[in-house]
């Protein structure tokens, strides 16, 4: 959702923290805003809008100061204005707020305070919980420090805090709760982010927070402590990624960047992973807890948005090589309905960002009801990653580009890796099949690479359909997830309405929709539904719809029915969902872009959704 950066240090804080708002401008950029002080004087600046929106507001301004925080906005309370803008400053003057997350109980708050005489210039309850800090600060004569976390006690929430105090301005303040936020500590300048991203260009070495702990940073080092003032002692990390990977490497968008990343990203998952000497796979990240997993009684695999989509690939693999009980949960369904879980039940949830709300609530839940927790995260040291018993990492490096890509075929392949080891380990899978399964998993980043050749066959296909309203996605067995995966990906940037169905629902309803304005994505690979996708070609063509089909190299049969055919190399059914997905990314982000889309940024949406 938003972004959060600070700095302190002897260099000037203002480049820094635009620098560092430009690389989490992708968690939200619906206003973004800076908060410096110099020479003891608080300089606000805020706007409607992204980051260069600001930039055009204050260029040619000098700004000075060597302490600050930054925001960039994804609005939950108060529409996006510069108003509701952060950061915000508390009535008196003597604190600056900026915060990622939502205060619940804001409005109880807002109202005690305004008992007080407070008022406030924002629908915020950010603003309301600057003035509560400040309150308690003036009334009870309170350190800045013991203010923040006064307050804190105060409120029910989530927050992910970047804060200074006017008085104090040789401090920077941190605090989190639901909300990330990491520390990067540097020689004599520290900094604050909501990610490793800002970070990873100053320093790599990096503390996560934990929930309700706070930081309190100088020039001279950095103090953690939680609500209860108890003293810290936090474990320092090393961020893995170098900065080329959060730069664009002469792409036009991160999207494309990103698309383009998967042969490697998907051999960086299956890196140490799949050995192809042995032909054998080792996950280490759960090599304690494999005896568990393997005798669960059901898998369940909690997601949002692609994530379970994933999920949903997970559900046919685990089903067919380890025959094991699979469910796939929207994770904020699941959360709340109170599910039958036991401790035979081994829950995985899958998030590339690792801190989306209802999937950590999930996954909070099914560990109290004594399930085995498991976590597949893209993000190292993010929440779903520290809260799970064990977990792999996808490994895909940073994904910046709002509509997931490389993350989704990064979690496709652990799951992959995951249902062949289990099937192996479950006796469901020969050793010839599993090794057969093994050399065939090894060759996708190969066909991935093979799809990309063909991207200017693609974008004509794309060229077609630019214009227009209306979409459908159809799919069988293990495409049927894809088929899902590809409607999202087109309405996600490109704002056509899309839907994916399982190819044989289509009589059941989506068939009225078909004319010949309506374009039909069909994945059509070589797989035991082939016959059966063939007739439903047919069945559109009959209604004269436009089809787009995505076939196996070869294929002359549905040449002869599809508008445009776009081949894949042939591979095994279990491994389509890897290589099929990667044609449907490209048409979106061609369309995208032939409709003056904003890619990697599109309308409304969030990279890491961290409010239910
Ligand atoms: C948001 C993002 C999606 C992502 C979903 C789940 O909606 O825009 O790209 O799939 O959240 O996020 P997660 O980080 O849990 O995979």
């Amino acid at each position: 959702m938003c972004g959060i950066v600070g700095y302190i240090g002897g260099r000037s804080a203002w480049p820094i923290i635009v620098k560092g708002l430009q690389r989490l401008e992708y968690r939200g950029y619906d206003s973004a805003g800076i908060a410096v002080i110099d020479d003891g004087a608080l300089r606000v600046n805020k706007c409607r809008g992204k980051v260069a929106d600001l930039l055009n507001l204050v260029r040619s301004q000098p700004i000075g100061g060597t302490i600050g925080i930054g925001h960039t906005r994804w609005a939950t309370h108060g529409e996006p204005n510069d108003v509701n803008a952060h950061p915000h400053v508390s009535m008196n003057g003597h604190f600056v707020v900026v915060h990622n997350g939502i205060i619940e109980n804001y409005r109880e708050i807002k109202a005690r305070l305004a008992e007080k005489g407070y008022t406030f210039k924002s629908q915020t309850d950010t603003e309301v919980l600057a003035n509560l800090i400040e309150c308690l600060y003036i009334e009870q004569g309170l350190t800045a420090e013991q203010a923040i976390k006064a307050a804190l006690r105060k409120v029910i929430g989530a927050y992910g805090l970047g804060i200074m105090c006017v008085d104090e301005s040789g401090l920077l303040f941190g605090a989190r709760k639901g909300s990330p936020l990491a520390v990067g500590v540097g020689e004599g300048e520290f900094f604050l982010a909501s990610d490793a991203t800002p970070i990873a260009e100053h320093t790599d070495k990096i503390i996560y927070l934990d929930d309700e702990q706070v930081v309190t940073l100088s020039r001279d080092g950095y103090y953690v402590s939680n609500l209860a003032d108890d003293h810290l002692d936090p474990v320092i990390s090393h961020i893995d990624f170098a900065v080329d990977n959060i730069d664009k490497g002469g792409y036009e968008h991160y999207m494309l960047k990103e698309i383009h990343e998967q042969p490697n990203s998907v051999a960086d998952t299956m890196r140490g992973r799949v050995n192809p000497q042995t032909r054998t796979i080792s996950l280490g990240g759960i090599a304690d807890v494999l005896p568990r997993l393997v005798k669960a009684r059901r898998i369940i695999i909690v997601a949002c948005g692609t994530s379970y989509h994933a999920g949903l690939v997970g559900e046919y693999l685990f089903e067919q090589f380890a025959r094991v009980n699979v469910e796939v949960e929207y994770a904020s369904e699941f959360r709340y309905r109170d599910p039958i879980i036991t401790p035979d039940d081994v829950i995985i949830a899958v998030s590339q960002s690792g801190e989306t709300a209802d999937t950590l609530a999930a996954i909070r839940m099914a560990k109290q009801k004594g399930a085995l927790v498991l976590g597949i995260c893209n993000v190292v040291g993010s929440s779903i990653a520290r809260d799970t018993d064990a977990g792999i990492y996808t490994h895909a490096g940073p994904e910046i580009g709002v509509a997931s890509t490389k993350a989704f075929t990064a979690q496709v392949t652990v799951l992959t890796m995951m249902a062949f080891l289990l099937g192996r380990k479950r006796g469901a899978l020969s050793q010839e099949r599993y090794e057969q399964l093994v050399e065939s998993l090894l060759r996708v980043p190969d066909m991935i690479g093979r799809v990309l050749q063909d991207e200017a066959h693609i974008r004509d296909v794309s060229k077609a359909y630019q214009l227009a309203q209306n979409a459908i996605y159809l799919g069988r067995g293990y495409l049927y997830p894809v088929a899902l995966e590809g409607a999202l990906k087109l309405k996600e940037i490109s704002y056509i309405h899309a839907e994916g169905y399982p190819a044989a629902e289509m009589k059941h309803g989506p068939i009225a929709l078909i004319d010949n304005c309506m374009p039909v994505f069909v994945l059509a690979a070589h797989d035991m539904y082939y016959d059966k996708i063939v007739n439903n070609i047919q069945e559109v063509k009959a209604r004269k719809g436009q089809v787009i089909a995505i076939v196996t190299r070869g294929d002359s049969e549905i040449s002869k029915m599809a508008d445009y055919v776009i081949e894949i190399p042939e591979c095994d059914e279990a491994l389509l969902p890897l290589v099929a997905v990667v044609p449907l990314q490209l048409i979106s982000y061609d369309v995208a872009v032939m409709r003056g889309c904003n890619v990697d940024q599109p309308r409304n949406l969030a990279k890491s959704v961290t409010v239910e």
